[in-house]
């Protein structure tokens, strides 16, 4: 039986993006986006805390998406805030492929 536990989210069927790419996804109820960076994946928040632009469609640089309403930039390993206008991070996940689908860790640090 593998390990479970409350922190562990598997979404089964859940096809990861290309590299370059980005998907949107909804675990435990909340919205992620899951991008591929030369292969290797992020997953944070999907809503930005501004007042809710899709960062799943945002543009990624290096390691940060900019948010596609007004410009706030986000790390995607940490869900930290770069740039405002936002002032609060989004959720990070730590996320890989397993079996047919994804499993996402909600990242603590
Ligand atoms: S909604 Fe993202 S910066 Fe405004």
């Amino acid at each position: 039986m593998e390990p479970s536990g409350p922190a562990r989210i598997v979404l089964a069927g859940v096809v990861p993006p290309a590299d370059g790419g980005a998907i949107r996804v909804v675990a435990d109820g909340t919205p992620v986006a899951v991008f591929n960076r030369g292969g290797t994946l992020y997953a944070i928040g999907a809503r930005c805390p501004h007042v809710g632009g899709p960062l799943d469609q945002g543009t990624v640089t290096g390691h940060r998406v900019r948010c596609p309403w007004h410009g706030s930039v986000f790390d995607l390993e940490t869900g930290a805030v770069v740039t405002g206008p936002a002032e609060t991070p989004v959720p990070a996940y730590r996320v890989r492929v397993e079996g047919d689908g994804l499993v996402l860790e909600p990242r603590t640090s």
